[in-house]
């Protein structure tokens, strides 16, 4: 039957089509549907293999959607022809499925339930470290890279009200309530952008996390509100044992997801994990595993933010006068109303890595 072997493989990263899933009732949400449903993953190959190909499927579209705070999962796989399971043709959920936990819905009723209740009892597990806000999305935001991105100029999408829209990230361990559970559910991600990475384990305690989440108010026609939070992106942090006695945090994942990518969020959770290891005692420095060359971008560009602000550092480097001018700018990547909360997070485990 297979005569055009090449008629009958798909592209695994092109069939592969994530989306965040947001109650309808959370018209901002709607109303940019686009960006927040059908992106695709950069990496599929430790799921699909090495040649990230899928054999045996014509019109092949495995969707993978997300309740987009809770990461409840819905997975649907459709395509116009298969070839008989007598031959060669790739197991789509059985490989998947080694990925996910189980529980996942593949019936899009009672997904949209689950994502319904979600949505009323969803909150972000862990203890909040750090919050900022930003201008709502806009229709054409952001701007395409090079031209003037404080500008902002595109429609609003959202009400007055919704105009700016606020951000926070939680600090997470293994033993935060629920925090497990909900890792299983955001791990994918990893393994679907950062080239070369793997899960963690799970059995190692000292694993620390900090996820960060869109909070938006939803103001209903009766008057009434309620609050919804929306995953964006997340860090796993590893503390190495530092000599004497303090550690070494090394920021071993990190990720944006695609639709909140270029709007300044991975700058905003970088910051928040500066300001984060920086006030908390024990913390000897901020470091980063194999960093990717992006990665390695943001870094820079916010560590040098973050120098330019301290008056200490810019005194010693350009002198009184000069330290003055330049700690008079806004460091590039600072947002509106950011702030560290609380002041007096607890220090992570301080267990020496073997
Ligand atoms: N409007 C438009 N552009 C903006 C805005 C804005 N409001 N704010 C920032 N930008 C620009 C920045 O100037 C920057 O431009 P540049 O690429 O020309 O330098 C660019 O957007 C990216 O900066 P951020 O928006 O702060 O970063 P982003 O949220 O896109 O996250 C990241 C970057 C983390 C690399 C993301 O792309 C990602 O997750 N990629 C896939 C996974 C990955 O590679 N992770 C790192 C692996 S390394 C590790 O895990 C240790």
């Amino acid at each position: 039957m297979a005569t055009n072997p090449a008629a009958w493989t798909a592209d695994a990263n092109e069939a592969l089509r994530l989306s965040l899933v947001r109650t309808p009732d959370d018209k901002a949400a709607l109303s940019t549907r686009e960006a927040y449903e059908g992106f695709h993953p950069t990496f599929t190959y430790p799921i699909f293999g090495e040649d990230e190909k899928i054999y045996g499927y014509q019109g092949l579209t495995i969707d993978l959607k997300f309740a987009s705070g809770s990461l409840a999962q819905l997975l649907s796989i459709s395509y116009s022809e298969r070839l008989p399971s007598s031959t060669a043709v790739d197991d789509i959920e059985g490989a998947l499925s080694k990925h996910i936990p189980p529980g996942y819905d593949t019936d899009p009723e009672a997904f949209a339930a689950r994502v319904e209740a979600d949505a009323l009892s969803f909150k972000p597990p862990g203890e909040r470290i750090y919050s900022y806000s930003r201008p709502a999305r806009r229709r054409g935001w952001p701007p395409t890279k090079g031209k003037d991105k404080a500008s902002g100029s595109g429609t609003l999408l959202d009400d007055d009200e919704d105009d700016i829209v606020e951000f926070e990230v939680y600090h997470s361990t293994w033993d935060t309530p629920e925090f497990r559970e909900y890792h299983r559910r955001m791990q994918l991600f990893v393994l679907l952008y950062i080239e070369g990475a793997s899960y963690i384990q799970e059995d190692e305690d000292a694993w620390e996390f900090a996820v960060l989440y869109e909070k938006r108010t939803l103001k209903k026609p009766d008057g009434t509100s309620r609050v919804t939070y929306h995953f964006v992106g997340y860090s796993t942090l590893y503390p190495f044992y530092c000599f004497p006695d303090r550690v070494r945090v090394r920021i071993a994942q990190f990720l944006i997801l695609p639709p909140y990518q270029q709007e300044g969020h991975g700058s905003a959770l970088y910051q928040a994990l500066y300001r984060y290891t920086r006030r908390t005692p024990g913390i000897a420095e901020l470091t980063v595993e194999d960093p990717a060359e992006a990665f390695e971008d943001l870094r820079d560009r916010n560590d040098i933010a973050m120098l330019r602000g301290e008056e200490r550092f810019m005194k010693e480097a350009f002198g009184e006068e000069d330290a003055q001018t330049q700690t008079e700018d806004t460091p590039d990547g600072t947002f509106e109303g950011a702030s560290d909360v609380p002041q007096d997070a607890p220090a992570p485990a301080q267990r020496p890595h073997p």
